[in-house]
């Protein structure tokens, strides 16, 4: 299949949660998303990509699914799924589903019956493994590697049923499925081929690159590094990018997807570098069309997990120009600042204030989607969302924000203003709170208590206060999607980084037969004289004056059209 149509397209993500709720039970829902299909057909983007909507406890939000093949009930059934599909499909947009195939939740009818004997046929569709030798099974230590699992605590949970430890990278309620056992592929790639049939346009595959474990040759996992001070050892190197993480995708796209057109599908991929995601982005192997890299969001992150580090832009540049030059002859980037795991963008790197917000936001939506790669844009992003004002640990509900709270507290001395200044920075719950509709209380949201607190900034920043407003982040996210669907340079033209030793400006050209486009924005609230010619077409521009002797003031981004 060499059909690469999503090089032109943009994505739009919904974290169902939070996007919007027809029913009054402060979760957002499948009728809240068809209610707004308007509003994302006038955005302009391609595909929709959906967060869990499949039947959980929700102990991680819908990344711990008890069902494959269902709909959560608080968030509708198989019929609205249907009426969204085909209302998005009506519009010109595609859908795509997240996957979540590294781990099941463990009230999943596959992992009951796993956990129920160690002769149960599907005993071996999870890791299970006997107490550390020597160790009693059950005390403190005596888990069978010593990883810490993403959320806190040991990345193993004992079960007395049958006196075994079963993994979990994730929370307790997240054991990792064992792709070794070929069953568990299989039902993995019917139920792929079954959302396929009902429509659906391919997959966003959660922590694809955990799926595949380092297993010693009698069958043991191994300890990883523990830095100092840490309560748990960082066990990556086992499960990141493991030795048979190939041979699996190559055999999912034989099963699943060989033979079919049109569809998307994108590999999140934390600590993948350039050299693997070109194997697994090369059209000719057959594996994903492209993969979620993760260097740029974190380059504000040091050793020490609990110090946040400045940004600094000379790093930030390195990040992207080694990515665009990686991808450049082979296999394909997807662009975001944003999603439901990290924090605003507009808060994050750029300035979140009432004078800059507009500006900064629109900045940096223009560097990224001028990149070459598909962009991604997260719900509220197009309006610039920020970040929310946390008080205390209180107003978390992010399972990793309290599990981490809790570790860092309890076993690693830290106190809890340095970890709450950190979570305040970079949780994930800025993300996830409620998208922003309207001024009203709850911000349009909802009739009932949300799940968790709307910003209190929707009196201002709002879907129908940028609707109205030409000058807002909303029209220009517009623009810029329109830019890519009517300028083939943006999708396919030569990517070139521009004073990569600036710490103020991010520029680069991009260039295709005789047309070249000039980017510049500034990563600053000072204007910046840029070392370059800025001749041609001003074609973008999120401020009202041009440019004056190359002086680009405070946030300002441009875009030049020029013949070459
Ligand atoms: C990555 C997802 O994006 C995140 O939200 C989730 O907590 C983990 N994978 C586990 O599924």
């Amino acid at each position: 299949m060499t059909d690469s149509w999503w090089k032109k397209a943009v994505v739009y993500q919904i974290y169902p949660r939070s996007f919007a709720d027809s029913d009054g039970d402060g979760m957002g829902d499948l009728r809240g998303i068809v209610g707004h299909l308007d509003y994302l057909a006038e955005l302009g983007v391609d595909v929709l990509w959906l967060s869990p909507i499949y039947p959980s406890p929700q102990d991680d939000n819908g990344y711990d699914i008890s069902d494959y093949q269902n709909i959560e009930p608080l968030f509708g059934d198989l019929e609205v799924f249907d009426e969204l599909l085909a209302g998005a499909h009506a519009r010109g947009m595609k859908l795509i589903m997240d996957l979540v195939v590294n781990h099941s939740s463990d009230e999943h009818q596959w992992f009951a019956e796993s956990r129920s004997s160690k002769d149960n046929p599907k005993r071996d569709w999870y890791w299970w493994r006997p107490a550390r030798d020597g160790m009693e099974p059950g005390t403190p230590g005596a888990e069978p590697t010593n990883w810490g699992s993403v959320f806190g605590g040991p990345a193993w949970k004992y079960d007395e049923k049958t006196g075994e430890y079963y993994l979990h990278l994730f929370s307790t309620k997240q054991p990792d499925l064992n792709w070794e056992n070929p069953e568990v592929r299989q039902a993995v790639y019917a139920m792929m081929r079954w959302w396929l049939d009902r429509g659906v346009d391919g997959f966003r595959m959660d922590v694809i690159n955990m799926i595949s474990k380092v297993i010693g040759e009698d069958g043991s996992l191994r300890d990883g590094r523990l830095s100092a001070g840490a309560a748990y050892a960082d066990g990556s190197d086992s499960f990141i990018g493991g030795p048979r993480l190939h041979e699996f995708l190559q055999e999912m796209h034989r099963e699943v997807f060989a033979g079919r057109e049109g569809l998307l599908t994108v590999g999140e991929t934390p600590g993948v570098t350039v050299e693997q995601a070109r194997l697994h982005t090369d059209p000719e192997r057959h594996e994903v069309d492209m993969v979620f890299q993760f260097d740029h969001v974190w380059v504000d992150r040091g050793p020490d997990p609990w110090l946040l580090m400045p940004l600094q832009l000379t790093n930030l540049k390195a990040i992207f120009g080694r990515w665009q030059a990686g991808l450049a002859d082979l296999g394909w980037n997807s662009l975001y600042w944003n999603n439901h795991d990290q924090p605003r963008a507009v808060s994050r790197y750029g300035d979140d204030s009432k004078q800059y917000r507009v500006a900064s936001a629109k900045m940096l939506g223009t560097v990224l989607h001028l990149h070459r790669g598909t962009p991604y844009i997260y719900q509220g992003e197009e309006l610039g969302m920020t970040n929310y004002p946390f008080a205390g640990i209180e107003d978390f509900r992010d399972i990793e924000a309290l599990g981490q709270y809790r570790q860092a507290l309890d076993m690693e001395g830290r106190s809890p203003d340095e970890v709450l200044t950190v979570l305040r920075a970079r949780g994930r719950d800025n993300a996830r709170t409620p998208m922003q509709w309207d001024g009203s209380p709850h911000a349009g949201f909802t009739t009932g208590t949300p799940w968790l607190a709307v910003n209190p900034n929707h009196t201002e920043i709002n879907a129908a206060a940028a609707q109205a407003d030409a000058d807002s982040v909303f029209h220009w996210y517009r623009k810029l999607i329109e830019l890519r669907h009517t300028e083939p340079a943006v999708v396919d033209g030569d990517f070139t980084m521009l004073l990569p030793n600036d710490e103020r400006l991010y520029a680069f050209t991009r260039r295709l037969g005789g047309t070249e486009l000039l980017v510049i924005g500034n990563f600053t609230g000072e204007p910046v004289v840029a070392d370059l010619d800025l001749d041609g077409d001003l074609i973008l521009n999120n401020l009202p004056e041009a440019p004056v002797d190359a002086t680009i003031a405070p946030w300002q981004a441009v875009v030049y059209r020029r013949s070459v």
